[in-house]
Formats: C-alpha cells, sequence, structure tokens
C-alpha cells in the first residue's frame, strides 16, 4: 500500500449534507450470507471498502460468483450451503477483523482446507477468541500462538453447544452462528452485554430459523439460506466522525442522511448528547429491517462525563472520535471498561493518548481507559499506525486546533471510508 500523509487544517463552520458509505459490518454479512444462499442476491448500498472487497475476493476464491455491475451494488451467486470449492491459496482478508473472524466460523464446517491471512496489522490481533469456542463445536484451527494465519481444517463434524462469550463481541458470536449452520443440534450464544445483531437478522432475512434477543441467540444446522436483497445502511461509525466535527466546530450544521440506528451502534450518540450535544434524528423509518434516520447535527458547547460503562460495547468502534470531543469539552471525561480497544486495528488507547498528547492535551491512559482534560488542542504531528479510525479522529481534531494538525500512515482509511478526504473538504474541512 502506497504511503499517505494527511494534514488537517483548521477552518470554519461545516455545513451541508454528508451521504457517508455503506455499513461495514452489514456488507460483509451480505457478501457471506449470499455466497452460501441458494439464488442470487443483490445487495444495495454496499460499502466499496478493502475490508469488504477483501471478503468478497476471499469468497470468490471459494468459487462464488460476484458481480459489481454499478458502485455500490453487488449480485452474489449463491452456491447453496456446501457449494464452496477449496483452494490452495491462502485467503486474504487483508485488514479486516471481521472478514476474518466471520470466515473462521463459515469455512469451519466446510469439508476442505483453507488458509486465512491479513495484514501486518490483522496478524496481529488475537484470534484464540474464536478459535477456542470453534474447538469446542469440533472444529480445528491452527494459530500462530493464537494469531493469523489460521488454517482451517476441513472435513471436522461439528455439533452445537452453548456458549457464553467472555468478552462482548459480535465478531465471536457471529462465527459461533455461521458454524452453527454446519453443525448437529443447537448452537448457543450467550453475551454479557448485547451486541450488534445483523448476523441474526440477516439470517432470518435468509430464511434461517434462527431465535434471539438482546444477549441471546440460538439456531440449529440443517436448514437453507434463500437469496434475498439486503439494503444497507449508511454506516454510523463513519458518520461519528462528522457528528463530532459540527458538534464541535462554532457555527456548524450538518445533515447525515440515511444513517443505520442500530440501537446496538449508537451508543456514541447517547454520549454526545450527554456531553450536551445537539444531535436530532429526522425521518426516522425501518429499511430492509433495520432502523435508518436522518441525523441533524449543530454545534454546541460540550462538557466532560462520566461515561457510563453500559454504553461501551454500542460504540466500540467510535472512541478515537469521542477521545476528540472530550479533548475540546469543558472539564473532565472519563472512560472506564474499554480494554478491547487494545486489540483493534491499533492499541486505540495507546494511539489515541500519543497523538493527543502530541498535540498538547492532558490525557492519562488507564488499562482500560483514559481520562481526558478537556481545553485546548493544539498543532502538531501525529500518527494513525495505520488505524483508519485514529486518521479520521485526528483530521476531525484539526478542525479546532490552533495550527495544522499532521497525520502519518492515512492509506488504511480506505479499508472503511473510501473517499472521506473529498465529502470532508466538501463540507467544510481543510484536508489534503
Ligand atoms: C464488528 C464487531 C466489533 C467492531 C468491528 C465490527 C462486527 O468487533 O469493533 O468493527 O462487524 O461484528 P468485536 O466483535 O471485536 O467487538
Amino acid at each position: 500500500m502506497t504511503r499517505l500523509d494527511w494534514t488537517s487544517q483548521p477552518g470554519g463552520a461545516l455545513h451541508g449534507s454528508v451521504r457517508v458509505p455503506g455499513d461495514k459490518s452489514v456488507s460483509h454479512r451480505a457478501l457471506m450470507l449470499g455466497a452460501l444462499a441458494d439464488g442470487t442476491s443483490h445487495i444495495h448500498g454496499f460499502l466499496e471498502g478493502e475490508d469488504t472487497r477483501a471478503t468478497a475476493a476471499v469468497l470468490q476464491r471459494l468459487g462464488v460468483r460476484i458481480e459489481a455491475p454499478a458502485e455500490g451494488e453487488r449480485v452474489v451467486h449463491g452456491v447453496g450451503l456446501h457449494g464452496l470449492r477449496g483452494t490452495a491459496q491462502p485467503l486474504d482478508c487483508g485488514n479486516a477483523g471481521t472478514g476474518m473472524r466471520l470466515l473462521a466460523g463459515l469455512l469451519a464446517g466446510q469439508a476442505f482446507d483453507s488458509t486465512l491471512v491479513g495484514d501486518e496489522s490483522l496478524s496481529r490481533r488475537p484470534m484464540r477468541r474464536v478459535t477456542e469456542p470453534l474447538a469446542r463445536m469440533g472444529a480445528r484451527i491452527d494459530t500462530q500462538d493464537g494469531l493469523p494465519p489460521l488454517r482451517v481444517h476441513g472435513g471436522q463434524p461439528l455439533r452445537g453447544i452453548s456458549y457464553t462469550l467472555p468478552v462482548a463481541s459480535a465478531q465471536v458470536k457471529s462465527a459461533l452462528l455461521l458454524a452453527g449452520l454446519y453443525a448437529r443440534g443447537e448452537t448457543e450464544v450467550i453475551e454479557p452485554h448485547p451486541t450488534r445483531d445483523y448476523t441474526e437478522r440477516m439470517l432470518a432475512a435468509f430464511g434461517w430459523p434462527i431465535t434471539f434477543e438482546p444477549g441471546r441467540a440460538r439456531l440449529s444446522g440443517g436448514h437453507a439460506l434463500h437469496a434475498t436483497e439486503v439494503d444497507v445502511p449508511a454506516d454510523f461509525s463513519s458518520a461519528a466522525f462528522f457528528l463530532v466535527a459540527a458538534s464541535i466546530v462554532p457555527g456548524s450544521t450538518l445533515r447525515l442522511p440515511s444513517v443505520g440506528l442500530n440501537p446496538r451502534r449508537t451508543g456514541l450518540l447517547k454520549a454526545l448528547r450527554l456531553m450536551g450535544a445537539d444531535i436530532r434524528v429526522e425521518n426516522e423509518r425501518s429499511s430492509g429491517g433495520e432502523p435508518v434516520g436522518d441525523l441533524v447535527v449543530r454545534h454546541a458547547p460540550l462538557h466532560g462525563i462520566e461515561l457510563p460503562e453500559a454504553l461501551v460495547p454500542d460504540m466500540i468502534d467510535e472512541f478515537p472520535a469521542l477521545f476528540v470531543a472530550a479533548s475540546v469539552a469543558q472539564g473532565r471525561t472519563v472512560v472506564r471498561g474499554a480494554a478491547e480497544l487494545r486489540v483493534k486495528e491499533s492499541d486505540r488507547i495507546a494511539t489515541m493518548a500519543a497523538g493527543l498528547r502530541a498535540l498538547g492535551v492532558a490525557i492519562g491512559e488507564t488499562p482500560d481507559g483514559a481520562a481526558i482534560e478537556g481545553g485546548v488542542i493544539g498543532g502538531g504531528a501525529t500518527d494513525s499506525h495505520g488505524d483508519h479510525r485514529i486518521a479520521m479522529s485526528f483530521a476531525v481534531a484539526g478542525l479546532v486546533a490552533t495550527g495544522p494538525v499532521r497525520i502519518d500512515d492515512c492509506a488504511n482509511v480506505a479499508t472503511s471510508f473510501p473517499g472521506f478526504t473529498a465529502l470532508a473538504n466538501g463540507c467544510g474541512f481543510r484536508l489534503a
């Protein structure tokens, strides 16, 4: 990947309507279920990001025909539950933890062997959280001391288990449910805190019998998936940068149309409102079984909060953006119970703390969170460590900084938010 560095310059108020790209979680799942279905599925609003394209390429290597008739459109010619073909080639998930962990579950039930590999960042991310429960189901997956590559041995008969997740993780839950499609008997996943339920909703939409409620999902093997249409909402996690940006830049008003508002994703909305943000939801509706709405955000003075721990899983990808909001809020913001941030695309507590300190922000790290004293963000040099959400968060910080903010290593923004620079500059950022 060619290296990309940004400079974000302080600017004026933000205005306009910003249509952010499709949801990453939903796009990954739509490809996978479409591939395993009988018939042809159509995905609208697909995220044209590197992560989701990597998943599409993996499925193509496994013999699935996927067409891209237009940007954001995919036609997936399903091969049926047992129609995938093995390959001796390594299957490259790129930067995508979701891709690798869900595919581990999906591939555990196949008749053939597979090898899942990822980029440097993904190769440092913990995989035992999926391989251990999958092993209890009868799967055989070798790791490198708990890290990728994953060598998935085919031809292992799987049996359903009841598993209580030690950490709240939709990826682990989803991996087990996908393996459960191939298992004898019932697979049950119980969560310490409910996480995003896209896999459950989408399995139901593809016609697989499943029962689920917040914190628990159950299904049995031996059914079939039937092709369907999937409308992917705009990704709340991508909207998050604009919610924070308009909240902190005086005079701003932004509209973000058709954003997915699944309650397991909108913790940041609640957190920002607790801090005093002015965010309205308009035109709330249901699209493809998902709550969707237009978000209208206006500048408002923010104050620090003790973030309620119960919100953490519902905003797990939004902490880099929240840290920027906290840096200009009046008073102190304290985050606890968020140790999972340390095993994302980067160690997001350490990466944000280092970057914010370089910009003069007083931030104290704890093993599972941080305490941030709101004040003034200065200009300076930061490093995203190849983490897309860190790069975009420092781009937001630059808007209100007292001088230019340099951000190193931003190419990975293309994993989740292709076209971020153009959209951001279109509403008032000064990012190059
Ligand atoms: C995701 C689940 C979350 C989230 C990730 C996407 C998913 O990860 O951080 O960006 O699509 O299931 P965890 O399952 O590790 O919490």
